[in-house]
């Protein structure tokens, strides 16, 4: 079956749940933020299983459903757990959720993730704006038959994480009293942590967090040129800035110890964002 196809029935069945109400920004919540999906207002819950043509999560942590309703005064559509690519998915199929937010209208992205800090100013539990990123690995979800309908063959990607979001980010953030770094993320495929060795590559690339999501959806949304942030919660210092190994549950530990805080962020810059 052809892409538009495929997205056409997802974008169906979605819309058949939600009685006439439109989603304005989809949300795309990391590792460990997943509890704000239950801050939304009269949810429409969908199971990802129920959708047609749509992938499933398995990660232990991460929900696999779409949360839909108000939050702060607009209306959102959350993805509580995300699509990874060291899952087994295709990056085509890692984007698949966004290309649905694009033809349900939504043209808004918010984009979270829990990240290794790069950076050796910065501490684990330190929110980073995305500026820019860096994608190293040669896939990318646009790679093949390019879905015209969606957006050009060779589209630009300076635009990615929008100006103008960041701004309303830095003004939420002065608002709540909660400080905020600014910085590129880098993705490595995962599932391994990086290397010491790696994570210095990725500092003299000029890298401040590395993570495993989040690029190929920036990129899929360039191309369809959606309005686009992207929040990284440093979990943990990457690999071989200090003396000790990674684990998954730092990442969870810290996750866990800045959710409120994350998430009074979250809201109040979609309290703001310009729709
Ligand atoms: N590396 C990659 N992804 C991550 C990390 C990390 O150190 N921490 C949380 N997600």
């Amino acid at each position: 079956m052809e892409i538009m196809e495929m997205l056409g029935e997802s974008k169906e069945y979605i819309e058949s749940k939600l009685g006439g109400r439109k989603p304005q920004i989809g949300l795309i919540l990391g590792s460990g933020l997943g509890d704000m999906a239950d801050a939304i207002e009269d949810p429409v819950v969908i199971d990802y299983h129920d959708i047609p043509h749509f992938p499933v999560s398995t990660v232990p942590g991460h929900k696999g459903h779409l949360v839909i309703g108000g939050l702060e005064g607009k209306t959102v559509l959350c993805m509580q757990g995300r699509f990874h690519y060291y899952e087994g998915y295709s990056m085509e199929q890692v984007v698949y959720p966004v290309r649905t937010m694009k033809m349900l209208g939504i043209e808004n992205l918010f984009l979270t993730n829990a990240a290794g800090c790069v950076n050796e100013n910065w501490r684990p539990g330190d929110l980073m704006l995305i500026t820019d990123h860096i994608k190293l690995i040669a896939d990318s979800p646009l790679r093949g038959r390019n879905p015209d309908e969606l957006g050009p063959r060779f589209f630009d990607m300076t635009q990615a994480y929008d100006k103008i979001l960041i701004t309303v980010a830095e003004k939420a953030a002065i608002k709540k009293g909660i400080a905020v770094r600014k910085g590129v993320y880098m993705l490595f495929t995962g599932p391994a942590f990086e290397t010491a060795a790696e994570v210095r590559f990725a500092r003299i690339a000029g890298a401040d967090a590395v993570g495993m999501s989040t690029v190929p959806e920036a990129i899929a949304a360039s191309h369809m040129k959606m309005h686009t942030i992207g929040i990284s919660c440093l979990t943990n210092m990457a690999a071989g800035i200090l003396d000790q190994p990674l684990n998954h549950e730092e990442v969870l530990e810290t996750g866990e110890r800045v959710k409120k805080t994350f998430s009074a962020l979250v809201r109040e810059i979609i309290r703001t964002w310009p729709v």
